[in-house]
């Protein structure tokens, strides 16, 4: 008898009236229209099951502290930065687990049960890092927490910042990360991106960088982490976060550089939401938008996948671990609106994310970790438009979560009925 058997479920390549068979916490089995004994049974309505969201570029030891010690006035990057490093002697450990925690509760409400955080590694107590390392054992069971050695500081400018990034990585952090554009010099820049790229070879990691976060048309860095990850047998395992400097560069520059990141098999993160925001605020009218060239990278055949980054924290007081409403900025910044645009953006914040990560056992397929949403939608477009309720998570074939569907119930003229924001389809 199986674990679990999902039925009657639609799956994101449109396949429909599907079932998913599961034993031992993995996918024994995806068939159209398989019943089977099984000891839970499952009927999902037509509607979507989709693997989890997963999160390739988060701050989870600045997460849910929005307000502390002040209120970012200007909403600015910078202050941002300014305020985080405000906050930094003042935080405890203790405190610092317990909104983390509280986040990945958040997180898995929402099928996001897989997270890339950066921890900043530039206070040498490293506070941060060893709470962090504590909540990634905790949540371990649950949630996959991947955590990225940040720099923030710089690297090469902090005092101390490369011994600091080592010591990181030997208490057990898994990604080696940095921060170019924040050193002192483009030189400088690009020595920290060789640096910290023949260290994460050296160690056998991976290498996610901050890359370019600004709007600066000359801030290139991103050309010589393509360059390190190529010379250093990096590919498929090196990142570059933001790259915002690349919606302002020269088009005949960008001609060049695109096929150079998909050769050294570098992926790109962009963060929707916080570029939006953050990006541009130099700028009178027009202003620009910031977001990396995300259509432009994917055609090119770059991994492109979107992260949330911030959570009311420092730089941003919004959010709610929503990766679908990660997807959903995504699209409209990027004008992804075509039918292939939005499912390209449902799959920047699934598939595209788990390689980022480089999680195994993704996916719905024979084999595969039985980790997935049941979503209140149809497929993803529609998941994308209602930011979809997650009626139920599974990780490993165990249910973690459930939210009742979204539905309103009217009174309108005396007139008692129900509407879900789904158009009835079907013939016209
Ligand atoms: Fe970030």
């Amino acid at each position: 008898m199986l674990d679990l058997l999902v039925h009657n479920a639609t799956l994101p390549d449109g396949r429909s009236n599907m079932s998913i068979a599961v034993q031992n916490g993995r996918i024994a089995e995806v068939t159209a229209g398989l019943d089977a004994p099984a000891a839970e049974k499952v009927d999902a309505q037509g509607l979507l099951l989709a693997p989890h969201f997963v999160d390739p570029h988060f701050h989870m030891d600045a997460t849910l502290s929005y307000g502390l010690p002040r209120v970012n006035q200007s909403g600015t990057l910078l202050e941002g930065i300014a305020l985080w490093g405000e906050l930094k002697p003042l935080l405890t450990a203790e405190a610092l687990i317990e909104r983390a925690l509280a986040y990945c509760d958040w997180a898995v409400a929402k099928g996001l049960l897989a997270i890339r955080s950066h921890v900043d590694t530039s206070d040498p107590s490293l506070l941060a890092v060893d709470a962090l390392l504590e909540v990634k054992r905790r949540v371990a069971s649950y949630l996959d927490l991947q955590l990225v050695a940040f720099p923030q500081d710089g690297v090469l400018r902090s005092p101390g910042g490369v011994d600091n990034l080592k010591r990181a990585l030997d208490k057990g952090v898994d990604v080696v990360g940095g921060i170019p554009h924040f050193e002192r010099t483009m030189a400088d820049g690009a020595a920290s991106v060789k640096l910290l790229c023949e260290l994460a070879a050296e160690r056998g990691l991976r290498v996610d960088m901050h890359c370019d976060e600004s709007d600066d048309p000359l801030s290139r860095h991103i050309e010589t982490l393509a360059f390190e990850a190529q010379r250093l047998g990096l590919q498929g395992r090196a990142t570059g976060s933001h790259c915002t400097s690349m919606h302002s560069m020269d088009n005949y520059y960008v001609s060049k550089l695109l096929p150079l990141i998909a050769e050294a098999g570098v992926s790109v993160v962009a963060n929707p939401l916080i570029n939006i925001t953050l990006q541009g605020r130099h700028d009178s009218y027009p202003k620009r938008r910031g977001m990396t060239r995300v259509p432009e990278l994917m055609a090119e055949g770059v991994n492109v996948a979107f992260g949330h980054d911030c959570v009311m924290d420092p730089w941003y007081g919004l959010g709610s671990a929503d990766m679908l409403e990660v997807a959903h900025m995504g699209l409209h910044v990027a004008q992804m609106t075509s039918q292939s645009g939005i499912r390209q953006c449902f799959d920047a914040v699934t598939v595209n994310a788990a390689k980022v990560f480089g999680l195994e056992g993704y996916g719905l397929a024979a084999g595969c970790d039985a980790s997935f949403v049941l979503l209140q939608a149809r497929d993803p477009v529609e998941a994308i438009r209602l930011r979809a309720t997650r009626l139920k998570v599974f990780r490993k074939g165990t249910l973690l979560s459930e939210t009742p569907p979204a539905t309103a119930t009217l009174h309108v003229e005396g007139r008692a009925s129900e509407t879900s924001f789904m158009p009835a389809r079907g013939a016209a």
